[in-house]
């Protein structure tokens, strides 16, 4: 399967859609994202709180997959906040990886109350100097956050993963990084821990193009030119998750899908929700 590559305003090679890793650890996520690989994945994503940089790398290391082809997506948790915290947190994860560069380096949460994140990024940066890593952005951050780290540093982010399923469509925030080209990545695509998938419209349009009710919702983030991050451990539902580009959805089917919208999963406010 192979899955449209995009570039990055920082010049790099990122894609159309990517994988998600939360909960993917031990020898079965390992496993799991040496599968994924195999079936054309080529953004990886995990952090230092999901527990399995370990098992990526593995991954990584055990793929026949060139590892340039492969973008390595790791996150700077809240506890790792500071410039010098920052270079820490990505040698660290350097070392669990088992890798010698991170392609995508993400601040996990902007954790306001901590007051940190314009240092953490700048921290970013300075790695990004050492060539530790290869493009910088962030997750879970707000308009008014973004302006700020541009104003303020210059260096615009290269994407921003934030909550986006069509229960919270974030038409705003979609805008808001289209204007200033910054990547939106879409973290739960399929709205975990909802039935989203039971909604009416995807069984219909399911059945219109012969497809299942996850790819018709995976190809409504491909049509919002967004990089959704399915996760799936396992691997026929990671095929079905990336065979999205033989079809495409109307407008009036995006627009029908994007009216679905009802807010976040879970209370994940970005300007109150906080993690470590
Ligand atoms: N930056 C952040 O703050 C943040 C927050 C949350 C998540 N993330 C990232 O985003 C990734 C994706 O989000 P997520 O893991 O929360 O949720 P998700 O990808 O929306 O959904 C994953 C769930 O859907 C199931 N699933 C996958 N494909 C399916 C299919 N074709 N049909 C039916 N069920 C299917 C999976 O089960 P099986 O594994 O059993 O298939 C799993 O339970 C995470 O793994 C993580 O990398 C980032």
């Amino acid at each position: 399967m192979t899955i449209p590559a995009i570039t990055l305003n920082d010049g790099t090679s990122f894609a159309a859609l990517g994988f998600g890793t939360y909960k993917l650890t031990g020898d079965e996520g390992t496993n799991a994202v040496v599968s994924a690989i195999d079936n054309g994945y080529r953004v990886l994503d995990t952090a230092v709180n999901y527990g399995n940089e370990a098992e990526v790398g593995e991954a990584v290391r055990r793929s026949p997959v060139d590892r340039d082809e492969l973008v390595v997506t790791t996150k700077i948790p809240g506890r790792h906040h500071g410039r010098d915290e920052a270079i820490a947190s990505v040698t660290g994860s350097l070392q669990t990886l088992g890798l010698d560069r991170v392609d995508l380096l993400l601040i996990h949460w902007p954790n306001p109350s901590v007051g940190k994140w314009l240092e953490t990024y700048e921290g970013m940066l300075e790695a990004r100097e050492q060539g530790l890593v290869r493009s910088v952005g962030v997750s879970n951050f707000t308009a008014e956050m973004l302006g700020r780290l541009i104003d303020e540093t210059g260096v615009t982010p290269a994407v921003n993963q934030i909550e986006l399923h069509p229960y919270f469509p974030q038409a705003e925030m979609r805008a808001f990084h289209t204007e200033h080209g910054i990547r939106t990545e879409s973290w739960s695509p399929l709205a975990r821990r909802s039935e989203l998938l039971a909604e009416p419209v995807f069984g219909r349009l399911a059945e219109k193009y012969g497809v299942t009710p996850s790819q018709v919702v995976i190809r409504w983030h491909v049509e919002l030119d967004a990089t959704p991050i399915p996760k799936s451990a396992d691997p026929q539902r990671q095929r079905e998750n990336a065979d999205v580009f033989g079809f495409s959805l109307t407008a009036d089917e995006v627009a029908e899908i994007s009216a679905l919208e009802r807010g976040r999963l879970f209370d994940a406010d970005p300007n109150h929700h906080e993690e470590m």
